[in-house]
């Protein structure tokens, strides 16, 4: 098959939780520039609407709907939702993530209230979403982990800046990539791929003295920018890796070389 529709997307219903934030962003657009029917799903639809006029007017076929993950209820409601509206569902990026938690001696509640969504949320909203997807016939999952899921934080870089490495950070986003091999292997006979990203940091609103610090640690001299996640994305998503599966793709500009 001619590569280019390998990597095509054209005809493939996609959601993307957190579309519109600094990482959904891009791969919200990628996606729907690849060719995808694009829903994304967060708390707030006024975000989503901010965005959309500058992505219909690029002639992409985008859509919004509202979830919390970490409501079962607002999880059963978007599954059905997608499938009256759209007939099925056959990629699902799990990019959101809630950050209750800021600092390694935060209280006990904000450690509690970051499992509630990005540990127990995050998995309900897998576990309905493969269901949808294995029932349209197959298709892929791809989870957004992160370096810090793969190594311990680097706390250097925050000296002189308010900045932290919070420690749920590192232990949910561990979870996800050791989480993306197990449903690897479950969900394979139903025709369901499951693989991880785990990006390094994004540049944008970071203090100067972080971002130069940053700078010197990766080999590509910079923190990542939005084109960096595009690529990878719709990789992952089209059938250009049919034959990647359980994979977790770490995207941190070397910095872990
Ligand atoms: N920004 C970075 O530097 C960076 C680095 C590595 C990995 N990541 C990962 O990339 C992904 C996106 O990060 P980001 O920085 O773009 O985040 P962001 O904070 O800009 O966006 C997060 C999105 O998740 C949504 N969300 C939060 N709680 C929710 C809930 N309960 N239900 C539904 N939606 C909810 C928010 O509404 C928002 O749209 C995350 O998984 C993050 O861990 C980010």
């Amino acid at each position: 098959m001619n590569v280019n529709e390998l990597l095509s997307l054209k005809g493939k219903v996609i959601l993307i939780t957190g579309g519109t934030g600094l990482y959904g962003r891009p791969m919200f657009e990628a996606l729907a520039e690849a060719g995808g029917k694009v829903i994304t799903a967060s708390r707030s639809l006024e975000s989503a609407k901010q965005v959309f006029p500058e992505l219909q007017n690029a002639g992409l076929d985008v859509h919004a709907m509202q979830v919390d993950q970490a409501d079962h209820d607002s999880v059963l409601k978007l599954k059905n939702d997608i499938v009256k509206q759209f007939g099925g569902l056959d990629v699902f990026v799990n990019n959101a993530v809630a950050r209750p938690m800021r600092k390694y001696a935060d209280p006990l509640e904000a450690f509690t209230e970051s499992m509630r969504i990005n540990a127990t949320g995050m998995f309900d909203i897998t576990r309905e979403m493969a269901d949808v997807i294995a029932q349209s016939g197959g298709g892929t999952i791809i989870n957004i982990a992160s370096m810090q899921g793969m190594f311990g934080a680097d706390f250097s870089l925050y000296e002189g800046t308010e900045m932290d490495s919070p420690p749920d950070y590192h232990f949910h986003k561990g979870g996800m990539i050791t989480l993306t091999k197990y449903l690897a292997r479950k969900l394979a006979p139903k025709k369901v791929r499951v693989n991880c990203i785990s990006p390094g940091g994004l540049y944008g609103g970071q203090p100067e003295t972080f971002i130069q610090k940053y700078a010197k640690k990766v080999p590509a001299g910079r923190m990542a920018g939005p084109d960096d996640i595009k690529g990878v994305v719709v990789f992952l998503a089209s059938d250009a890796s049919a034959y990647i599966n359980g994979e977790n793709i770490l995207m941190d500009g070397g910095m872990h070389a």
